[in-house]
C-alpha cells in the first residue's frame, strides 16, 4: 500500500507558499491507518521500548494506538500548563520568539527506554526538544518515530537518536 495516496498535500497552509501533508485523510481510512500503525510498530518494536511518548497534539495520533498494539505505556509532552502536577520543562528557540513544553516529572523512572512519536519531522525542532525534555527527566532515548519525513528541512540531523519515518517528501 503506497500511504502517500492517503496524505493529502494542501497548498498555502498555514501560510502563503507552505505546503502542509495533512494526516487527516490517512486517518479517515482505516485500511492505511492501520497499515500505518503496523509499519511504525515494525519500526519502534525492535527498540524494545519500555514506554513510548507523544508529543502535543499530533503525536499523540501517533503514539496511541502504537502502545496499544505493542501492549506499552505512552505518555504526553504538551505545551506548557496543560498537564496537572509536578512537571518538568524545557524551552526551545523558534523562528521568531520560544516555546516551552512540558511532561509530568514521575512519567519516567531513570534509565527506562523510551520512543518519541510524532505525526511528521520537519526541521526537526519539536523532536529535538522533546528529547533534551526526556533526557532531563532521566529517560534514555532509544529512538524517534515519524510517520511523514520532509526531507528538505534537514530535521534528522538535528536529532541526536536514530530517526525512522515512513514516507518522506523532498519539495
Ligand atoms: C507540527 C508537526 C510536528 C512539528 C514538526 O506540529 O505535527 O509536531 O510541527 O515541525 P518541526 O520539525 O519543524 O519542529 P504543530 O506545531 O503544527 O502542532 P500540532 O501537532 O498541534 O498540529
Ligand atoms: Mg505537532
Amino acid at each position: 500500500m503506497d500511504l502517500k495516496e492517503h496524505i493529502r498535500a494542501v497548498p498555502d497552509f498555514p501560510k502563503p507558499g507552505i505546503l502542509f501533508y495533512d494526516i487527516s485523510t490517512l486517518l479517515m481510512h482505516a485500511e492505511a491507518w492501520q497499515e500505518t500503525v503496523r509499519r511504525l510498530t515494525d519500526e519502534v518494536a525492535p527498540y524494545k521500548p519500555d514506554m513510548l511518548v507523544g508529543i502535543e497534539s499530533r503525536g499523540f495520533l501517533t503514539a496511541a494506538p502504537l502502545a496499544l498494539e505493542m501492549g506499552i505505556g505512552f505518555f504526553m509532552v504538551r505545551k506548557k500548563g496543560k498537564l496537572p502536577g509536578e512537571t518538568l520543562e524545557y524551552s526551545y528557540g523558534l523562528e521568531y520568539g520560544s516555546d516551552t513544553i512540558e511532561m509530568q516529572a514521575d512519567a519516567v523512572t531513570p534509565g527506562q527506554r523510551v520512543i518519541v512519536l510524532d505525526d511528521l519531522l520537519a526541521t526537526g525542532g519539536t523532536m529535538d526538544a522533546s528529547i533534551q525534555l526526556l533526557r532531563r527527566a532521566g529517560a534514555e532515548v532509544a529512538a524517534a518515530a515519524c510517520i511523514i519525513e520532509l526531507t528538505f528541512l534537514e530535521g534528522r540531523s538535528k536529532v541526536d537518536v536514530p530517526v525512522h519515518t515512513l514516507v518522506s517528501y523532498d519539495s
